[in-house]
């Protein structure tokens, strides 16, 4: 199939092109290429590739720059989402978009279900949740994946930080009473082409299995980068006097995901593995 993968050189975008390269023809934009923020670059890029396929990994995704930057985030997470929509009316054209846990409120103690209410709590939040309901309402053509806690080979994530800090400090302190899941892109982006596969539309949710605080992910990390005589102390989230509110709890519940696929997500704890051992070469050949 033909697809256009819009945000190509993003965290996502570059798994998710990686991955769709193997079975399809790929044509991958980035801002450089288009502004999905112009709603006539959108419906030009859409005439003349002519693709099968929209995957739309393109974002605002600094969260704490959303609570200042409003009219831009939403512009990107929002109207955007509109702007492509649009674009691929009345053409055959499946889209297939990002969203994320930070829709929810995290008041919760269960795994969200696909179907629970929204509440977001921040700017990028609600304009996440702005993009999925222009996209709900102009289209049915439509394959909708929240997902969380993102790490990649590529970009800045939680990952990253934590490396980087242990490299100057012997002492960290992490939050502790967040809960959710760290999800890899190289799996997000397996995961994505499977619903692709399948043919099914609507909202899914897709993050690694299990869940954990960000306290224990960076815990983890040090562990597999033999750091772990670093100093992690568990701090809350109200002493890191952050821009933007997070939730305490935004674990995504999946099944549906294994209902439509027949599959589940592996355990973060492997995924995680596999991604730093992929990272630091120690296997030829991770999965
Ligand atoms: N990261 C996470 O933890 C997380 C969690 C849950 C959900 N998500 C969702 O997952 C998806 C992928 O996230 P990610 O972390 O991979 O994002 P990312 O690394 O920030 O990549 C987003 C890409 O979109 C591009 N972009 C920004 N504005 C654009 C515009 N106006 N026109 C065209 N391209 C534009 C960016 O270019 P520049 O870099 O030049 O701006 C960047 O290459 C997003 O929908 C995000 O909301 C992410």
């Amino acid at each position: 199939m033909k697809i256009l993968l819009l945000g190509h050189k993003g965290m996502l975008g570059s798994d998710l092109g990686a991955q769709f390269r193997y079975r399809h023809e790929v044509i991958g934009m980035d801002v450089e290429d288009i502004d999905i923020t112009r709603s006539e670059e959108c419906q030009k890029v859409v005439r003349e590739i002519k693709p099968q396929i929209v995957v739309n990994a393109a974002a605002y995704t600094n969260v704490d720059g959303c609570e200042t930057a409003r009219e831009e985030c939403f512009a990107v997470n929002a109207e955007a989402v509109k702007n492509i929509a649009e674009a691929c009316r009345g053409k055959n054209i499946t889209i297939v978009h990002f969203s994320t846990d930070y829709v929810f409120d995290g008041t919760g103690g269960l795994p969200y279900r696909e179907e629970d209410v929204c509440n977001p709590i921040n700017v990028y939040g609600a304009s996440k949740l702005a993009g999925e309901n222009y996209l709900r309402t102009l289209t049915d053509n439509y394959i909708l994946i929240r997902t969380a806690w993102l790490y990649g080979a590529k970009g800045k994530s939680f990952v990253q930080t934590i490396l980087n800090k242990a490299k100057t400090t012997n002492k960290l302190t992490v939050v502790n009473d967040q809960t959710g899941s760290p999800t890899c892109t190289r799996d997000l982006a397996a995961a994505t082409e499977l619903l692709i596969d399948k043919n099914v539309r609507g909202i899914f949710h897709v993050t690694n299995r299990g869940n954990c605080t960000w306290h224990e992910f960076a815990k983890r990390i040090l562990k597999e980068a033999h750091l772990d005589t670093i100093e992690i102390s568990p701090i809350k989230t109200n002493q890191l006097q952050r821009a933007a509110l997070r939730p305490a709890y935004s674990v995504l519940g999946m099944q549906k995901f294994m209902t439509a696929t027949g599959k589940t997500m592996q355990p973060w704890q492997l995924a995680f593995q596999d991604y730093y051992q992929h990272l630091t070469g120690r296997t030829c050949c991770s999965a």
